[in-house]
């Protein structure tokens, strides 16, 4: 390698560190308890009508930033860095490998200007020590060759299994979907199909064979060890393009935000409610996008697909979004694994903390309507006929008429979304991406190790995905309405929002008495919603 080449490296890579750095210091934690007069309605469009490079069509996004959300200085910042990108492209063809010790890779792209960054930060906010980015930690089940069983149990990839139907025993997690969409050519195809058998105590499962471009596999073949990489690398693109970016960013919160805007006033008891989970997502899905999809940004840079792939692959399955997803006890049961007998500890762990959401709105609602009077709501039915209008599948209300417990569970869906959701499929890749050989986001047909640059990349914007924002466990009391005609409410509404802090902060409680574990889901770790 010359020095030229070197020395290029040095500056294009010192160069997109510091703006990540400048990125993680400059986004702070807003106010989600004000909540803003509201202007002009929000009108969807098509992405690729607000961003002609972005061939992507079937989703839909704000035409307009709300006033109160508008960052003009970070959205021109952001289209100067996505030009950036094309003249000092953080890319450079022909780097080198990153080194064969995971820690040492680590060290070397996560490097002592970020910790240093994220110090300054929780030393700037005044962060609960909780509260600041840890360094990444090796999951027990990445240690050595990646032990599925345990990734289909437990963190961000448990909710892709599901029951084989008409088997008892015979689970699976199924990824052929990516095969629809064209990959880079020297790496293999992101997807594949991997059958599980739970052992006969049932405590554990075991990967009996996976399908994917190179056959049949079975443990004990050659070729076990790079269908397991295959296999996870197809997991972790689906969830970082798929569940977090187009169903957690791009269909449940835009859409979400964008009927509560158009339909519920913001003195309306739904509104105050909701708010602090929805503020501010417009204007963080359009920065967003551009770093994250634009030609040559994160995505293309760092996943396998092709850009034209990508952008198919994120039109395409934009229309499989589900609120029922948002819904654990609903989710599990309609992938067979209620009665399974699994231990499923991200699955108790997410139902405990939907069950507190679920429990909050209903105690909410019921201050302010009884059953009759909010199911005739006139703003309540728009604003859920706007949500079934927009979101795949609808908002899974079964009740009618509808109910104050109905629409609580759709509120906590919505809340979980924002919070749980985003952060099990966003924030906490951290734990995993980052260990690049064992849980590889790209599989090299040469059998290479990914290089630095590609690596410095996933990084940087996993790095970003961690910038502080609102956090859950907050006092939300300011929300509370003041109405002049009914003087007692406001005081029951901001000892329900108490109440609701408290309940978060038991459950955090209990949870520290046990060691801390990468993939489990801390009440303290969860922010309000989804905005950068
Ligand atoms: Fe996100």
């Amino acid at each position: 390698m010359s020095l030229i080449t070197s020395l290029q490296w040095m500056i294009r890579n010192g160069l997109w560190n510091g703006i990540t750095r400048i990125k993680f210091r400059k986004t702070r934690p807003q106010d989600v308890t004000m909540v803003a007069p509201r202007r002009s309605p929000v009108t969807l469009i098509p992405l690729t009508d607000a961003f002609p490079a972005i061939p992507v069509s079937g989703l839909r996004i704000a035409e307009q930033v709300p006033h109160d959300e508008r960052q003009s200085g970070a959205e021109g910042m952001m289209r100067f860095l996505a030009q950036l990108c094309a003249w000092i492209s953080p890319m450079q063809a022909g780097r080198p490998g990153i080194a064969v010790n995971p820690q040492q890779a680590l060290d070397k792209a996560y490097s002592r200007g970020h910790r240093q960054t994220v110090l300054q930060q929780a030393s700037a906010l005044r962060l609960d020590p909780q509260r600041m980015l840890r360094p990444p930690a090796l999951p027990i089940e990445l240690q050595g060759l990646p032990d599925l069983g345990t990734l289909a149990l437990r963190g961000p990839y448990a909710g892709y299994l599901r029951r084989v139907q008409g088997s008892s025993n015979d689970f699976e997690w199924d990824l052929q979907e990516l095969s629809s969409y064209s990959h880079q050519p020297d790496l293999y195809a992101p997807w594949a199909h991997v059958l599980f058998r739970a052992d006969s105590r049932r405590a554990a499962l075991h990967p009996l064979r996976i399908r994917c471009e190179l056959g049949s596999i079975r443990p004990g073949d050659a070729n076990w060890p790079l269908a397991t990489r295959i296999a996870l690398c197809a997991a972790t693109t689906h969830t970082a393009l798929v569940r977090h970016w187009t169903w957690t960013h791009m269909v449940g919160g835009e859409y979400f935000s964008a009927a509560t805007r158009n339909h519920l006033a913001p003195d309306h008891a739904l509104c105050r409610l909701l708010w602090p989970h929805m503020v501010g997502t417009h204007a963080s899905n359009r920065l967003a996008i551009l770093g994250q999809l634009m030609p040559e940004g994160d995505f293309e840079a760092i996943y396998s697909l092709t850009y034209s792939g990508l952008c198919q692959l994120i039109d395409k399955t934009s229309e499989h979004f589900t609120l029922r997803s948002c819904d654990p006890e609903e989710d599990a049961r309609h992938r067979g694994l209620l009665d399974s007998g699994l231990p499923m500890p991200t699955f108790s762990n997410c139902r405990r903390i939907f069950r507190l959401f679920q429990a909050h709105a209903e105690r909410y609602l019921r201050l302010y309507f009884t059953d009759e009077e909010i199911a005739l709501d006139q703003s309540i039915r728009s604003w859920l006929a706007e949500l079934d209008r927009w979101l795949p599948n609808g908002t899974g209300v079964a009740s009618t008429p509808l109910t104050c417990a109905a629409l609580a569970r759709v509120v906590a869906r919505l809340i979980y979304l924002a919070s749980v959701q985003h952060e099990q499929f966003g924030t906490q890749l951290w734990n995993y991406q980052l260990w690049a050989e064992t849980h590889p986001v790209r599989v090299y047909r040469n059998a290479r190790r990914l290089p630095e640059d590609v690596y410095q990349r996933l990084v940087n914007s996993n790095y970003v995905l961690n910038v502080v924002r609102a956090p859950l466990l907050q006092d939300y009391a300011r929300l509370a309405l003041a109405e002049p005609g009914r003087p007692d409410r406001q005081p029951r509404a901001e000892a329900v929002f108490a109440r609701f802090r408290q309940d978060l902060t038991r459950l955090q409680r209990k949870m520290e008495r046990k060691p801390w574990a990468p993939w489990a889901l801390y009440p303290a770790d969860l922010e309000a919603n989804i905005n950068a």
